[in-house]
């Protein structure tokens, strides 16, 4: 286990250690029974009464039932309290990892991590670790308590089991590899499927079925033959385990009785040793076990502290600074970014966005309009260059803080599973039903909401399925406008919209414009004719800003781009007519 995993295991240290304690008085109480049997054997073989050591046994038997459950019972909610903490850490990690890092992992496969990896390492932990301790312990005490009944068979017992033991390690430490190609198969299956089952109808739509079932067979049967690899080695385990302890009794069974024949052992001490090679099967069965069952920890164990050690985002002071009143809303200066190294999207990119004012972000598709809101979000940090909120700068306000101010609309289905209500609330959770019917009134969605049967409780679906693309649109415009922000950052938003639509949205974009300021992703003619101000992206840069009638006459970049929306083109290949 590595650090960050051993931090988390640390609180249950000492549970465990008191599961373990119990656990070996419950043995200790098991140990002392042969020798009370062995004593009873003497007496009665003696002629004495039965009736005392008899009843002392039948208390041993109690007190080891009952302090044995007890062990059980401690260790057992030990592992649960262990597997509570590494699922909430491990949860509040994957919500908060970097999403430069987070884009480069599939979100099935963290979710595998997040449920199969930690229920797998919290058994291999408790029932694997605590028990193979607990087992060693016990063998080697009951090996000191035969050592004083006889320590030449205590030698030769011990002697067969420590060889055997030995053989059954070597072939253990196997299993640890197939573990990792166990787990690490689940993983890519369960991520594969959430893509599947993610994108259900463009599966339908083209007759993947077959194909994605295939994939998704051949990773089943890679996990098929992994977990057979492993059965394979345990299977071997076990009889091999076997085989030995049934010589060791048999051993005792043959030299003991030779011994008691000869005099040099009681008939008494010969049933002890019996019932102590007996009690010795378990725990070292249980330790080889356990130690084959220790490696299978390898790979749950490395899958989730690889998901601890990848980096998360720090929230910083939620509280802002109060706003300067003279500075713009938004100030972006020379910044330089890229997703992957040496290839940059944005290449000084410069932008200001005044007090009140509402600026349109015009350019060609994959220019990095998006890329620039990421920025301002700072879900991404620029390579170089500054952007200012309020005349603050942001990497100074901290993320909760700029966030809190910003109100983003993202391109493509803003809507999570719940009702309306939970997704118009999700930035302000306490926010009134009135407040809610306010900003719906303001996207057009008021009479529409109102004649649904269970109104703001009517269920979404899953990303919203339940909604039409432009629905979902102004829900995620609604609810970006009740949070009040400084600046509201659209992109796109009228791409789904029809014509009667589009007039009431961009109204509402005028209106907006007195509460706050807006920057717009826009490629429809009346978006760009209501803003106050265009900026023209193209190679990275801010090519020119101006208003509609300035860049249409100057900005040749800017007519193609407003030409190719305001005037309809025919279709490139002219219909063909049926013979
Ligand atoms: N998460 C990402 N990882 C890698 N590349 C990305 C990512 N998002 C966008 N890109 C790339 O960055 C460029 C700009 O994308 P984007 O900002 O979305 O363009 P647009 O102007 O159409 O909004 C594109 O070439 C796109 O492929
Ligand atoms: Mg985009």
């Amino acid at each position: 286990m590595t650090a960050s995993l051993r931090r988390l295991a640390r609180p249950q240290l000492w549970p465990a250690v008191g599961a373990v304690l119990l656990t070996l008085v419950a043995t200790g109480f098991g140990l002392a029974q042969p020798l009370v049997a062995a004593g009873l054997v003497d007496t009665v073989s003696r002629g004495g009464s039965v009736a005392g050591p008899a009843f002392v046994l039948a208390g041993l038997f109690v007190a080891q039932a009952c302090v044995g459950a007890w062990g059980y019972f401690l260790l057992e909610r030990t592992g649960e309290r262990f597997l509570l903490r590494v699922r909430t850490t491990l949860c509040s990690h994957l919500v908060r990892i970097v999403l430069p890092v987070f884009d480069r992992h599939r979100i099935g496969d963290f979710i595998s991590r997040a449920s199969a990896d930690v229920v797998a390492l919290r058994d291999g932990l408790t029932n694997t670790v605590v028990q193979t301790v607990t087992s060693v312990i016990i063998a080697v005490a009951t090996a000191v308590v035969m050592a004083f009944i006889d320590p030449v068979l205590m030698v030769m017992v011990v002697g067969v089991l420590a060889v055997s033991s030995v053989v059954l390690g070597a072939m253990s430490s196997r299993i640890g590899d197939a573990s990792v190609s166990l787990h690490t198969t689940v993983g890519t299956l369960s991520a594969e499927l959430e893509r599947v089952l993610g994108a259900i109808r463009t599966v339908r739509v083209n007759r993947a079925e077959d194909r994605e079932v295939a994939a998704m067979t051949g990773l089943a049967q890679d996990g098929y033959r992994a977990g057979v690899r492993t059965a394979r080695l345990v299977a071997a385990i076990g009889p091999l385990s076997e085989i030995a302890m049934n010589g060791a009794f048999l051993l005792v069974l043959f030299v003991g009785a030779s011994r008691v024949a000869s005099g040099d052992l009681s008939l008494g001490s010969l049933v002890a040793l019996l019932l102590y090679a007996n009690q010795l099967v378990m725990p070292i069965g249980t330790a080889v076990d356990g130690i084959a069952e220790i490696y299978k920890i390898k790979g749950p164990a490395r899958r989730i502290r690889e998901v601890l050690d990848l980096p998360v985002e720090q929230p910083g002071d939620p509280q802002p600074p109060a706003p300067s009143q003279s500075a713009p809303v938004l100030e972006i200066r020379d910044v330089r970014f890229g997703y992957e190294p040496h290839t940059p999207v944005l290449r000084g990119l410069s932008l200001t966005v005044p007090q009140r004012s509402l600026v349109a972000l015009v350019g060609a598709s994959g220019a990095g309009k998006s890329t620039t809101f990421a920025l301002v979000d700072r879900l991404y940090e620029p390579w170089s260059g500054t952007i200012r909120l309020n005349g603050h700068d942001t990497t100074d306000l901290g993320l909760a803080a700029t966030r809190a101010r910003i109100g983003w609309v993202e391109q493509d289905t803003p809507v999570l599973h719940g009702t309306l209500r939970d997704n118009l609330r999700y930035a302000v959770p306490d926010a009134s039903d009135p407040d809610l019917w306010d900003v719906l009134d303001l996207v057009n969605l008021h009479a529409k909401i109102r004649a649904l049967p269970s109104g703001l409780d009517t269920e979404v679906g899953e990303r919203g399925v339940r909604l039409s693309g432009g629905e979902r649109q102004r829900v995620a415009i609604a609810r970006a406008i009740l949070a009040k922000p400084d600046l509201i950052l659209l992109d796109e938003p009228t791409a789904h919209l029809d014509p009667a639509n589009e007039t009431a949205l961009t109204r509402t974009m005028a209106d907006l414009r007195h509460e706050c300021s807006l920057l717009v992703i826009a490629h429809r003619m009346s978006t760009i004719r209501s803003a106050d101000r265009i900026a023209v992206l193209r190679d990275g840069v801010v090519q020119a800003t101006g208003t509609y009638t300035d860049l249409l006459r100057t900005n040749s970049e800017f007519t193609r781009i407003v030409g190719g929306s305001a005037t309809p083109r025919p279709p490139a290949h002219p219909a063909t007519t049926p013979p």
